[in-house]
């Protein structure tokens, strides 16, 4: 089984990329989870792109995700929603519009901001986008607030508890992908 990560930050030491990566260190054998690091490559949605070819970078983004079982996001706060970069990244998976890659996919939002409440608003506003592009996303979640402090040197989460959460939004997002591909074969 196999995880993409998107976080939804372009930052070199993002705290989102950190959570992507500690994603990875928690996940159970046999989940693969993969980070898409091609956020900033991509070009403005523009719905004129529609009818040609689009992009390499739109087409590398949407067959990463295709080949995904499931997707994780780990999304800042930017201004109270998410960040630019990532809704144009939804807005292209969201598009042609009658086949999305986000389409019945699985998805699970988690976000870590510098402020105090872990980019709960951010993640609110990207379930509802994922949602209302048809992706299936699941109820865990995952905030961390103060994200300057809540890593250590080598990039793991500090807390104990917050490690057991991501290690449980991985879970249950595995379940889902699970739950999804037996409903298939039904
Ligand atoms: C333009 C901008 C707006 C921000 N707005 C918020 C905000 O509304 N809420 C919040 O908690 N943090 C906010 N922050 C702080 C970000 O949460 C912080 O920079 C975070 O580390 C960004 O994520 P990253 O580390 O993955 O790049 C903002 C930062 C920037 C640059």
């Amino acid at each position: 089984m196999r995880i993409l990560s998107i976080p939804g930050s372009i930052r070199r030491d993002s705290h989102n990329l950190k959570l992507a990566r500690e994603a990875q260190r928690l996940a159970p054998a046999g989940l693969e989870v993969a980070i898409f690091g091609g956020l900033a490559a991509l070009p403005h949605y523009n719905e004129d792109e529609e009818s040609g070819q689009p992009a390499s970078t739109v087409l590398e983004l949407r067959t990463a995700i295709a080949e995904a079982d499931g997707l994780l996001f780990a999304t800042p706060e930017y201004n109270g929603t998410i960040p630019g970069v990532l809704k144009n990244a939804v807005d292209w998976a969201s598009r042609p519009v009658d086949d999305p890659v986000l389409r019945n996919k699985p998805a699970a939002v988690i976000g870590a901001s510098t402020g105090a409440f872990g980019a709960v608003w951010a993640q609110a506003e990207l379930r509802k986008s994922l949602g209302i592009a048809g992706a299936r996303v699941i109820d865990a979640e995952l905030a961390v607030p103060f994200a300057d402090a809540a890593f250590d040197d080598q990039g793991r989460l500090k807390d104990p508890a917050q490690r057991e959460q991501l290690r449980a939004v991985v879970d249950s997002l595995k379940s889902a992908v699970e739950e999804r591909a037996a409903l298939a074969r039904a």
